[in-house]
């Protein structure tokens, strides 16, 4: 029998210790803030941040929302990050992407304090993740983590594969594993023989990109199948890169999309507001 690992009700358990505990920080007149910049309209965008203020809203974080024109130069976003780096009220700050063309990302992602890096994206968290010192952690692989440990799934000494190598997701989430003691194989686009190594895992983690590649044929029986992928099929209905009914009939767990990974990202980028509150 095929378990449906379900990050709706583990981001929700995951909200509701926070809201305790930020309830017991507003009690000592502590209120974690987090700052959320938007530049330009992009609509995918602009309905993330909504989703993450409303979040904030009900955890009772407190958000300060900075809604910037598309032809905002790059000199002044980082006159912002640098004002929002020194106000002692943020705790947290966050840039939505994708920027306009325009503004180079590089540049912003690292004008954001280290403590203040909610989003886990600075070279300095992710030296501090890549060496097992504390700091933030990318919010996406951080919620597969929990999603994982939360379902009773055990990490240590399993053959986990992980597919794509992006800086947000599939490099973060391969030093997670590690850390959590998983004998991490790592394979993209230019892999050879991309079936016969996914086929080895014991839990195979997906996030390339592509509507639906992973089918059956690249799953062994009885794996656990994280997807990290988001699309809209020709239907407009969301889909991963997990083909789920084809893989739910191998796999012991998977996770489905919507209502997987998703939810978990916000769960855990509120978990870094509040952490960013001792930073
Ligand atoms: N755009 C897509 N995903 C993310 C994310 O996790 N953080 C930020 N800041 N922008 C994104």
């Amino acid at each position: 029998m095929t378990k449906l690992i379900d990050g709706k009700k583990i981001s929700a358990q995951i909200k509701e210790e926070l809201k305790t505990e930020v309830a017991g920080l507003r009690a000592e007149g502590i209120i974690p803030c987090l700052a959320v910049i938007l530049v330009g309209s992009d609509p995918a965008s602009a309905v993330y941040v909504r989703n993450k203020k409303r979040a904030c809203e009900y955890i009772g974080i407190e958000s300060l929302s900075y809604e910037l024109e598309a032809s905002t130069t790059e000199s002044e976003l980082l006159a912002l990050i640098e004002t929002l780096n020194q106000s002692a009220k943020v705790n947290g700050i966050l840039v939505q992407l994708p920027l306009p063309e325009h503004i180079e990302e590089d540049k912003v992602i690292q004008a954001i304090s280290p403590k203040k890096d909610v989003d886990g994206f600075h070279p300095v968290s992710v030296g501090n993740l890549c060496i097992g010192r504390e700091g933030f952690v990318s919010c996406t692989p951080a919620g597969v983590i929990q999603l994982l440990k939360r379902s009773g799934i055990e990490i240590e000494g399993k053959e986990c594969v992980v597919v794509g190598r992006s800086n947000i997701v599939g490099k973060p989430m391969s030093i997670l594993m590690l850390r959590e003691n998983a004998t991490v194989t790592m394979v993209h686009s230019k892999t050879v023989n991309l079936k016969e190594v996914t086929k080895r895992a014991d839990i195979l983690i997906v996030s390339m990109g592509k509507p639906k590649f992973i089918t059956g044929e690249y799953v062994k029986d009885g794996a656990v199948v994280i997807d990290v992928g988001i699309h809209r099929n020709e239907d407009n209905k969301l889909c991963g890169d997990v083909d789920f009914d084809d893989v739910a009939e191998k796999a012991s767990a998977i996770t489905p999309v919507p209502g997987g990974v998703g939810p978990m990202t916000i769960a855990m980028l509120m978990e870094n507001c509040v952490n960013a509150v001792r930073k």
